[in-house]
């Protein structure tokens, strides 16, 4: 007689702050293609209904990245509903300080590095105390590795979150690796003002001619987040269709 066989499959669960558009959706989509049990956050109900409608299965909640309660309350409920946390990506960003660095706004400046820089902490850290099992992906810049005029504020927190990568991931070693991205240009809101009127000259930028698309981000995220890179960290992956060469 056959023995039959069968092959149990154990869903993860990932939590990707920011995740109603660009970037962070389609990384979303790309995890729930793959079987996970994916939660997005937004800082707003109304574009959170509207994205959980559009694809089924996906969950999210309420909370501004720049939130300690809300970091707090969001991955206890996700540990207390599935059980387990296994992959954070703190996706989610802001750039309301444009302009030389001389002259912006320090409340823009403030609020610039509380989302980049403070909330990836502030998240990694709640979702550590929550159990985290596997990894943290970090969604930087190329502006983190080399300066840009009327970005300073914002490229100096993803210099920051360069570092804060190495460091997590120096800390959190041996039981959770912790990674980064570093994009240039990709077409986004956030990213608007630097391609809506000229698509082609910002493509230029690039040694490959073209802007990324969020699809080409989320393979990367998916990648560097989950078993296949399991012997990497501490690691920022440029993805830039060769801007910095
Ligand atoms: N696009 C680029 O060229 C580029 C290049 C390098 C790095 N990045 C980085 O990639 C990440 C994603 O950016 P994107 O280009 O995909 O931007 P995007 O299309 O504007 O999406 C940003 C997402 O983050 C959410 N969000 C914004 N501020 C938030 C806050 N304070 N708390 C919680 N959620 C917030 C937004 O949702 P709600 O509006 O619903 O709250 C939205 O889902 C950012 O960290 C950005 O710095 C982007």
């Amino acid at each position: 007689m056959r023995n039959n066989y069968y092959t149990l499959t154990i869903m993860k669960t990932v939590l990707i702050t920011g995740g109603t558009r660009g970037i962070g959706l389609s990384t979303a989509i790309k995890f729930l293609q793959k079987d996970w049990k994916v939660y997005i956050t937004s800082r707003k109900q109304e574009n959170l209904d509207l994205v959980l409608t559009d694809h089924p299965g996906l969950k999210g909640f309420v909370a501004r990245a720049d939130d300690l309660a809300a970091a707090s309350e969001t991955c206890i409920k996700i540990k207390d509903e599935t059980g387990s946390l296994d992959v954070l990506i703190n996706n989610a960003g802001t750039n309301p300080s444009g302009g030389s660095l001389m002259d912006v706004e320090l409340s823009a400046v403030q609020k610039t590095w509380d989302v980049n820089l403070m909330g990836p902490l502030m998240w990694t850290r709640e979702a550590v105390k929550a159990g985290l099992s596997e990894s943290v992906l970090n969604v930087c810049s190329v502006g983190g590795i080399r300066p840009s005029q009327y970005m300073g504020a914002y490229n100096i927190s993803k210099a920051g979150l360069i570092y804060m990568t190495r460091q997590l991931a120096m800390e959190l070693a041996p039981d959770i690796r912790v990674n980064g991205i570093a994009p240039a240009i990709v077409k986004t809101k956030l990213s608007e003002m630097l391609w809506v009127n000229d698509e082609k000259g910002s493509a230029d930028l690039h040694a490959l001619k073209k802007l990324g698309e969020p699809e080409d981000i989320a393979s990367l995220i998916y990648f560097l987040s989950g078993k296949d890179a399991s012997w990497i960290t501490g690691e920022v992956v440029t993805i830039d269709g060769g801007f910095l060469l």
